[in-house]
């Protein structure tokens, strides 16, 4: 059988690494691209890589997203039938620190994955963009008609731009582009640089932890095979031409960080030392998706509870990370 190629970019990523999974045991082949930069441990990066590695059905190219020539000898290659491109510089608070980063990866790099996938006619363009884009909005749950045109720091400002840059190719070039709004996703092989990873190392190691906002975020945490199983309804529908579309893919349910970091301690059979620090700047307060219309589109359906999730997510901490 000619096994039709799937691209995954930021495939040692998170997401990116159970998306690939997920698809080569379907058996399809999957090329995955990363260029393993250094935003967090690259260790944990090579160590999802390297369980990707041992399907024969994946290839891994070391690539960087912000160079067009380098994909271009992927393209040139292989025919890749549908694109998933998940690298990008993630998180909120480094956006601060580093912008420059945000404007490289994800606005020039994104206008190269686009531009090649729209030169090499790849059949679909599914792309990450983030709850972050709906920023102080007040109305919840969160709707993709709301107004998201005021984004609270450069990473949602980005992400924002991927999906007018994403739109405007799909009227223009008759492209099928999906952005899809992730919800703090967390789960197994999670990054961390994120809240659950950070608070379950430093209680374990009894030390504080940073509770920011006093605690009182609410955050609609979306467990990582949810994420997954929505990807792969979109990437796998046989619906035909349908232009530029954009979802929200959460849980649908919110949860006070206070709980959850309850949760956390449950698990733990331990209590954090929580050191309560002011509202950072471009932190949102709340999210909360509305997920009604990725669910009559595409029947997506969340499945885990953040219970569930938590307990999964240390149970696999304490086996893997010293
Ligand atoms: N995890 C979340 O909660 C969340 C929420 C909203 C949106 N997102 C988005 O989902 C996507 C995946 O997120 P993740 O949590 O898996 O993050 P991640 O950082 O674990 O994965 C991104 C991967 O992309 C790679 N990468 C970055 N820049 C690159 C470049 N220029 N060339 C090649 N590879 C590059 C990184 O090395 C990394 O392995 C990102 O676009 C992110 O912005 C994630």
């Amino acid at each position: 059988m000619d096994k039709k190629i799937y691209l995954v970019t930021g495939s040692a990523g998170f997401i990116g690494f159970h998306l690939s999974n997920k698809i080569l045991s379907k058996g399809f082949k999957v090329i995955g691209i990363d260029n393993l930069n250094n935003y967090y441990d690259v260790k944990l990066k090579k160590k999802r890589n390297y369980i990707l590695k041992k399907n024969k059905n994946y290839i891994f190219k070391k690539i960087d997203i912000k160079n067009y020539k380098n994909l271009e000898t992927v393209f040139k290659k292989h025919k890749i039938y549908k694109v998933i491109h998940l690298a990008a510089q993630a998180g909120v608070r480094y956006s601060l620190k580093n912008p420059r980063s945000y404007i490289d990866n994800n606005i020039n790099g994104f206008f190269n994955i686009l531009e090649i996938s729209k030169n090499y006619r790849v059949k679909k363009f599914v792309y990450a963009s983030t709850s972050s884009i709906y920023g102080l909005q007040k109305k919840f749950p969160l709707k993709e008609n709301f107004n998201t045109d005021n984004p609270i720091q450069l990473y949602a400002a980005t992400k924002k731009s991927n999906e007018l840059m994403a739109t405007s190719y799909s009227y223009l070039y008759k492209m099928d582009t999906v952005g899809l709004r992730f919800f703090t996703v967390y789960g197994p092989w999670g990054r961390p640089d994120m809240a659950l990873f950070k608070f379950t190392k430093n209680i374990i190691k009894g030390k504080p932890i940073e509770v920011f906002n006093k605690g009182k975020h609410e955050r609609d945490f979306t467990y990582v095979d949810d994420i997954v199983d929505g990807i792969i309804k979109i990437v796998f529908s046989k619906k035909k031409k349908f232009g530029s579309q954009i979802f929200n893919i959460g849980n649908g349910k919110k949860i006070k960080l206070l709980k959850y970091i309850q949760l956390i301690e449950k698990n733990l059979k331990k209590k954090a030392r929580k050191k309560f620090l002011p509202l950072q700047k471009g932190d949102v307060f709340k999210t909360h998706s509305d997920t009604r219309l990725i669910k009559r589109y595409y029947n997506y359906n969340p499945k885990t509870s953040v219970n569930h999730g938590v307990k999964k997510f240390i149970k696999w901490y304490i086996s893997n990370i010293k």
